[in-house]
């Protein structure tokens, strides 16, 4: 197959980025290991063989187990690290600190920036997406690919900017590798960053954009079909009160799915009820 082929099957089997900066002929390795026999005790695990990274590369599977995550080092993070390191952060810029300084999480080691969030400090609406997608990876800004262009115009249909009375960023402030879902332990070491970024910012209702933000700001097993539209009580210490939460369509589904466009409106209309 002609290079430029074979780097279009990639980005559509969603291996769109590179991580690695020097090409590796995995098939030399494999060759190479492969005629050298071992007693089994010799061949106790230390750590993957290189075939093992060749699919996680090309599949877009975990992090973990890539090349460039595995030379990084450092111990796997814990959510008493990442809880500790939020809790310290006594401002939005010490908040980005503390997670550009968070040491072995694999995510940071694929993604390109770290994406941290826009708009302006006790804003009307708190837009809480996912995670960033490749637009947003390479720009390290929130929600600036086609579904961002959309939120913008559904922000702008009940009076709301960015640049003036909103605030956006995501559950994961980087990039999952070929936009593949995060995982629960992904999730779990970035939720107490999150919960830290909303009692910064002091908004006055926050809106979790999509299933997972949903699920896991408002600690709900339903999914985003039952659970968009209905208004929820945000608790958190770091807060003087809860804040109302009104759970959102994600703007990529409504790009697919242009149907539900009406509820959407109808759920935007009830997050400018309660701001008003
Ligand atoms: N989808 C999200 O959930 N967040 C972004 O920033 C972009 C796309």
């Amino acid at each position: 197959m002609p290079h430029e082929a074979l780097l279009e099957w990639y980005v559509e089997m969603g291996a769109d980025e590179a991580i690695s900066a020097a090409e590796t002929n995995w098939f030399a390795a494999s060759e190479a290991a492969a005629p050298a026999p071992v007693s089994r005790a010799e061949s106790a695990p230390v750590s993957a063989p290189p075939a093992a990274h060749a699919r996680a590369q090309v599949s877009g599977a975990p992090a973990q187990a890539g090349p460039r995550a595995q030379t990084s080092g450092a111990e796997p993070a814990t959510d008493k690290a990442a809880s500790a390191l939020a809790a310290a952060a006594q401002s939005l810029d010490e908040l980005r600190a503390a997670l550009e300084s968070l040491e072995g999480f694999p995510l940071k080691v694929t993604a390109t920036n770290l994406v941290f969030g826009e708009g302006v400090e006790t804003p009307d609406v708190m837009f809480i997406g996912e995670a960033p997608g490749a637009d947003e990876d390479r720009q390290g800004r929130p929600f600036v690919g086609a579904s961002g262009r959309l939120l913008d115009r559904m922000m702008a249909s009940i009076g709301l900017d960015r640049a003036e009375n909103a605030y956006i960023t995501n559950i994961l402030p980087w990039r999952p590798p070929g936009n593949r879902e995060p995982t629960a332990a992904e999730i779990a070491i970035c939720l107490p960053f999150i919960r830290r970024h909303i009692a910064l910012v002091r908004p006055r209702i926050i809106v979790p954009v999509g299933g997972t933000a949903a699920k896991t700001l408002l600690d709900q097993r339903q999914g985003i079909m039952r659970l968009r539209g209905r208004r929820f009580e945000f608790s958190d210490p770091g807060l003087e009160q809860p804040l109302p939460a009104v759970p959102l369509f994600h703007p990529a589904f409504l790009l697919r799915s242009a149907g539900q466009k009406a509820l959407a409106w109808r759920d935007l209309l009830t997050i400018r009820q309660i701001i008003q």
